[in-house]
């Protein structure tokens, strides 16, 4: 993304194996009109880096910051720790442990430094788009009319499906 281009989320996945977990969320975040960077980067493999971009986001115009990471999943912890923006975690099934092991670690941290914690998987990568977009949406009316329509049309696709079901009786 060009500098000096507007980022409303920062998304940081913690290797490039949880790509997977991110694209259909990036889609629905462009859908809702959400401007995103996407980095991979490590809380274990490069500490440095993580540090540099949570602490420099909120200055770089970042509203939103979006952790994906499998196993020990240190990453959205770290982060929340160099940033005082809203991070949002989101566990990834990487390990033998399926998952859990993640879950646990990103909302398992110590009082003082919060992290959203979402579902494990492309759902919980989902959510959180859907979360930065509340968030974000309380200060941009275009997100908010946007996640209205999204969620409208969310309604609308559900009672399609229940009368269509109906309908065969
Ligand atoms: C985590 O370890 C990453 O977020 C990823 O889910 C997992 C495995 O990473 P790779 O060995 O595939 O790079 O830090």
């Amino acid at each position: 993304m060009a500098k000096d281009k507007k980022v409303d989320i920062g998304v940081v996945l913690g290797s490039e194996s949880d790509l997977p977990v991110i694209e259909s969320a990036l889609k629905l975040s462009n859908e809702l009109g959400l401007s995103y960077e996407l980095r991979i980067l490590s809380a274990h493999r490069t500490p440095d880096e993580v540090a540099k971009f949570a602490s420099s986001a909120a200055n770089r115009g970042i509203k939103v910051i979006i952790a994906v990471a499998g196993m020990s999943a240190a990453l959205p912890g770290v982060i929340s720790a160099h940033t005082n923006l809203p991070v949002i975690g989101v566990p990834v099934a990487a390990g033998s442990l399926n998952g859990i092991d993640a879950l646990l670690a990103i909302s398992q941290m110590p009082p003082g430094v919060p992290v959203g914690t979402m579902a494990i998987g492309s759902v919980g990568a989902k959510n959180a788009v859907i979360l930065a977009a509340r968030i974000i949406g309380l200060n941009n009316k275009a997100v908010a009319n946007k996640l209205k329509k999204f969620v409208s049309q969310q309604k609308k696709t559900v009672l399609t499906k229940d009368k269509k079901l109906n309908a065969r009786k």
